[in-house]
């Protein structure tokens, strides 16, 4: 091709990928998500033991706001078939879910693996496989067997150990089908949401040093179980494996330096704590927060120790063990420095502590139906380029992004929620050439959100929880993703 070919191929190429054009890339897939204790109900059934939020929800139902638990839930135990049927009236290419620890191993370790559970899980999995859905398994999703809590749980440094045990035996049970694997569901969440706040399973506060011990042991255990997955089941499986990270967007108040550099304190405090250990070149704990936090510790008398530090041997383990960035996005927070005698509270997740900053919202900014949650999608968008920047082009799916609502069938919010947040992923992809493979919905249908119980409604389908078979209808919002999973484009 002479020069001049070479400029019209390239402006047609160009042209191609403008963003105009509204389709997705060839080979870029479609999912749908949900976790275990969140829809599977049956919590005393099959030889399953009591889990965290078990206990959490009956010592005092008003810990969720609309005194609702996870008891029954979408019944999902009983209603597998009826969940499969629905991913494929979606269309969907992979369907992510959870297993429940305590449904698998009801002392918390491989001596007993419980039948029931087993069969449960080979059901749900050779049913997706039968109608060509890929099933994406997280390992696990916040349900930690109460016998483990009561052995100190993610702050005691054998629970390394006791999730590399687990995560093998997961691996052997089902690795032979299952491709795509997540270790660990957003640990900032169980991490900081629970020590920073107290508000979370299991009802522990312990704002100063907690969430970094859970931080630190949590990257330990899924870099033990990549490494495990790596060495002893890729050669016969060749399945990949990551760790989903809840990756929030903050926007700094105003465009002055302190404001700047505080958005970008905070990210790292909240996403980098808990990826640039894997992702990054250097690996370790992001520089600049190591640095705030031994200030912040030394300030509370408690030399370095609130932010524990890792070994030369630790921070070898962690880097580079992941497959492809499993990232969860909801939501963009706004972030300015607290103002004279203005107390910071740990809201939400309590991920900004130690920064003396408060969160606010634009004043343009949606909100959702939770509490939590500002839409603002070109946060999306930067946020996926904030990663390559700091961690550099690798493969990127998205494991969870959707909206809350009060409820109803025809959620045309969420609709536009869909749209203008696959639009970013589109920009990201086309414009700016990130690697974004796929994009997996948060959620297949309405169910357990945890501290707001089932009144909050993330669901593609309804579900009708006063309905002893939990009857799932379809929203708005089901019709379109179906739609643009079957054009694959989002000019529909
Ligand atoms: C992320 C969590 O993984 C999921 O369990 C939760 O329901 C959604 N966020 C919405 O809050």
């Amino acid at each position: 091709m002479d020069w001049f070919g070479v400029v019209v191929f390239s402006a047609v190429l160009a042209g191609a990928w403008s963003t105009q054009d509204l389709s997705f890339p060839p080979g870029f897939i479609f999912g749908a998500a949900t976790a275990s204790y969140q829809v599977e109900g049956a919590w005393n059934e099959g030889g399953k033991s009591e889990n965290t939020w078990d206990r959490y929800v009956h010592e005092d139902p008003t810990r969720i706001k609309d005194l609702t638990n996870g008891d029954v839930a979408c019944d999902s135990y009983h209603q597998w078939k009826r969940d499969i049927e629905m991913a494929e009236e979606l269309g969907l290419q992979f369907y992510r879910f959870s297993l429940s620890w305590s449904r698998i191993l009801p002392s918390g370790f491989p001596n007993i693996i419980n039948e029931e559970g087993k069969n449960y899980y080979n059901n749900l999995i050779d049913g997706l496989l039968e109608k060509g859905i890929q099933p994406m398994v997280t390992i696990y999703h916040w349900d930690l067997p109460q016998s483990l809590q009561n052995l100190g749980g993610w702050a005691n440094p054998l629970i390394v150990d006791w999730f590399v045990d687990y995560a093998r035996v997961a691996y052997t049970l089902f690795g032979d089908r299952v491709k795509v694997w997540i270790t660990i569901n957003e640990p900032v969440v169980f991490c900081d949401g629970v020590y920073n706040s107290g508000r979370f399973a299991p009802l522990i506060y312990s704002p100063e040093v907690g969430a970094y011990l859970c931080n630190k042991y949590a990257l330990l255990a899924h870099a033990k179980a990549w490494r495990l997955y790596d060495q002893e089941f890729k050669p016969k499986y060749h399945g990949k494996v990551s760790l989903a990270n809840q990756m929030v967007w903050f926007e700094p108040y105003d465009s002055t330096e302190e404001h700047i550099e505080l958005a970008e304190l905070a990210r790292q405090n909240s996403n980098g704590r808990y990826a640039h250990p894997i992702y990054s070149k250097a690996g370790g704990w992001p520089p600049s927060i190591e640095k705030v936090l031994e200030e912040v510790s030394l300030k509370r008398g408690y030399s370095k120790s609130s932010l524990p530090a890792f070994t030369q041997e630790e921070i070898e383990l962690m880097r580079g063990t992941y497959d492809y960035f499993a990232m969860n996005y909801y939501t963009t927070r706004l972030i300015r420095k607290a103002r004279e005698g203005e107390q910071f509270t740990a809201w939400p997740l309590g991920d900004c502590i130690d920064l003396n900053a408060i969160i606010e919202k634009r004043e343009d900014w949606p909100t959702a139906e939770s509490y939590w949650f500002y839409v603002f999608p070109e946060g999306f968008r930067r946020q996926l380029n904030w990663m390559k920047q700091q961690y550099g082009d690798m493969e990127i799916i998205i494991t969870e992004n959707g909206i809350s609502t009060a409820g109803g069938l025809d959620d045309q919010e969420r609709i536009q929620y869909y749209r203008d947040h696959l639009e970013q992923i589109l920009l990201a992809v086309k414009e700016d050439g990130l690697n974004v493979t796929g994009y997996c919905a948060w959620t297949l249908m309405d169910n357990f959100e945890w501290g707001d119980g089932l009144a909050v409604k993330f669901g593609l389908y309804e579900v009708d929880f006063s309905d002893p078979m939990r009857k799932r209808t379809p929203r708005a919002s089901a019709r379109y993703y179906s739609d643009i999973i079957s054009s694959h484009s989002l000019d529909i």
